[in-house]
């Protein structure tokens, strides 16, 4: 009897120890660098983080951004010129828990109430800009830069359909509100790297899902050792 018990309790042990290596290995809210790193309001770092930033080479202001971020960026303002002859511009990069604070309060202060608030600005430690991974995507004569109507401009559109190709996922769609919290927001790119936007363009979801189903494939193929079908 205490041989079974020793051997039930060494099996679910190391049941767990597999669950929980699943779980980080699915879990990139452990690594706030990661490029799937969650950040909404559940997910969130602290004031105190802040990464390494450079001022990607394009048209705009507050183009800081991480570096891989911001190679990703030059490349895909340069090809949307290119290929739509739209100029983008940088509206809105890395910005500090400070710099967020202020922009909740201010829209805060013009709705006035966090319920409404919270629809349109991440509180601050909550914004994917203070990872060093956003960017406020807008174009050069900027009447409908930060409103929905970028999203019916040709370099909007063009931004939407082709910025997985440089390693961007257009974070707040229309339709996905239920999910991310926000408002639609065509201008938000969010930086995950090619290969990950490439899946996510694909599946065609938030990333909160995505991720959701990431961590149940790796579960499932470290607990049984197959693939999920398709
Ligand atoms: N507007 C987005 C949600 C942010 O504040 O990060
Ligand atoms: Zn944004």
């Amino acid at each position: 009897m205490a041989d079974i018990l020793t051997q039930l309790l060494s099996l679910a042990t190391a049941g767990s120890m597999l669950v929980s290596g699943a779980l980080m290995t699915a879990a990139p809210h452990n690594d706030e660098s990661g490029l799937l790193f969650l950040q909404n309001r559940q997910w969130r770092v602290s004031r105190y983080y802040a990464p390494v930033t450079i001022k990607a080479d394009v048209p705009g202001q507050l183009q800081d951004m991480r570096a891989d971020a911001a190679a990703a960026l030059e490349e895909m303002f340069a090809a949307c010129r290119e290929e739509t002859g739209v100029t983008l511009k940088a509206v809105s990069g890395y910005r500090s828990y400070q710099r967020q604070s202020t922009i909740y309060q201010n829209k805060l202060d013009k709705v006035g109430t966090r319920e409404r608030a919270d629809q349109y600005v991440a509180r601050p430690g909550a914004s994917e800009h203070q990872l060093g991974l956003a960017m406020d995507v807008g174009q050069k004569s900027d009447d409908v830069n930060l409103t929905s109507s970028f999203g019916r401009t040709k370099g909007g559109k063009w931004v939407a359909e082709n910025c997985w190709r440089f390693g961007f996922i257009l974070r707040y769609q229309e339709g996905w509100e239920d999910v991310t919290g926000y408002e639609y927001e065509p201008w938000h790119v969010r930086y995950v790297g090619k290969e990950n936007a490439q899946r996510i363009h694909e599946a065609n979801m938030p990333l909160e899902t995505y991720l959701l189903l990431l961590r149940e494939e790796t579960l499932m193929w470290i607990l049984t050792g197959e693939e999920m079908s398709e």
